[in-house]
């Protein structure tokens, strides 16, 4: 139960998926609740180690759907504390029929996502991981390694909220020509010159396709082979939101048919078996991420867009306050509703 301490009211919280820079910045900004870490990601196997814990902590890939949550809430668990903003994987309806509060960390430094956008851009653009490896090797030859200005470039946004409106800002500093499709078009982009179209509009004349946009029922393999066929030929699609916004079977016919010229991609739709592990010692069993990374075209991170010492400052100060707003009965401005 919650506990009233010597001068506050503390949790036993469980946080799940740590890595050690989690642990590193949670320690630092912890307001005094008692934190046990598991490097475990939450699933149906695991969920026993909930069982006497106040609430819990967790990430991206940690499952609370609507298997798990019941269990949830048998061992306990009053309150789900998201160290991020997407809350795909937990299940809304479920967590609220049982009484389980979820608070999530809604802007945590979008410009963190955006720059990485970016950086995933000008990478794949001036082929900078082939010119490293290139160089490291001797070869200083230029062949194949031509790129295209930024200036004047067309690129679309689909999706304009924290992350989609910091990314028009730099690309606007880039000098490129920005359009967006959003169902909820922001005034103050609007005000400062970005277009909205409708999506066939935008994907037809982009030269660069990014997604900042939410994984949910409406835009889940959003980019699919038939929408992929609106892409200008050759065109680049960075995702750095979330895995099934693309349906990577027919996003991997489209970069061998050449109808794709470049992917970028800092989430993966299956990535809860890969991403955030050294697996450089195993086999890979999934068959379509190896054959991403084969093609030359195609720039892998393993979800690290958020991954600024900024950002984990404040994914740990957020986190906590939504903790202490819990326990003392304060409004929860960051708490997720159905
Ligand atoms: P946000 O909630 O501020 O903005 C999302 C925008 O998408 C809203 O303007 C909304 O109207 C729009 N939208 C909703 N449905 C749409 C549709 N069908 N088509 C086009 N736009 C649509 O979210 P924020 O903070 O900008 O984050 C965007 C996504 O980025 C998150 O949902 C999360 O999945 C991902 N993300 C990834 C990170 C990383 O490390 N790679 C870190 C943080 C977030």
């Amino acid at each position: 139960m919650i506990t009233l301490g010597e001068n506050h009211i503390f949790m036993k919280i469980a946080v799940f998926s740590t890595c050690s820079y989690d642990k590193d910045f949670l320690e630092l900004l912890n307001t005094g609740h008692e934190l046990s870490y598991f490097t475990e990601t939450l699933n149906l196997q695991n969920v026993l180690l909930t069982k006497g814990f106040d609430a819990l902590c967790i990430f991206v890939n940690d499952k609370a759907d609507a298997e798990i949550l019941p269990k949830l809430a048998e061992n306990g668990i009053k309150l789900i504390l998201l160290r991020c903003a997407g809350f795909n994987n937990v299940n809304l309806e479920v967590a609220g029929e049982l009484g389980i509060k979820v608070l999530h960390v809604p802007a945590y430094s979008p410009e963190a996502v955006a720059e990485h956008a970016m950086a995933m851009i000008l990478t794949l653009n001036r082929k900078i991981h082939k010119a490293y490896n290139r160089v490291r090797e001797g070869n200083f030859s230029l062949e194949n390694l031509m790129g295209f200005n930024m200036l004047g470039c067309k690129v679309a946004l689909i999706g304009t909220g924290n992350i989609g409106k910091a990314f028009y800002r730099i690309l606007k500093g880039f000098g490129c020509q920005v359009s967006a499709f959003d169902p909820s078009p922001d005034a103050e982009l609007q005000s400062e010159g970005l277009k909205y179209e409708n999506l066939k509009d935008v994907l037809n004349d982009a030269e660069i396709v990014s997604l900042h946009c939410p994984l949910n029922e409406d835009t889940f393999h959003m980019i699919n082979a038939i929408t992929l066929k609106l892409f200008k030929k050759g065109a680049m699609l960075i995702n750095t939101s979330r895995g099934g916004l693309i349906a990577t079977a027919d996003v991997i016919d489209a970069l061998k048919s050449g109808q794709l010229g470049y992917l970028g991609l800092d989430v993966y739709e299956q990535e809860s078996k890969l991403f955030f592990k050294d697996l450089s010692a195993n086999i890979i069993q999934d068959d379509l991420i190896s054959r991403l990374i084969s093609f030359p075209n195609v720039l892998i991170t393993a979800h690290q867009g958020f991954f600024t010492k900024e950002a984990m400052s404040q994914i740990a100060a957020v986190t906590f306050s939504n903790a202490d707003n819990f326990c003392k009965g304060l409004p929860m401005n960051n708490e997720l509703l159905n």
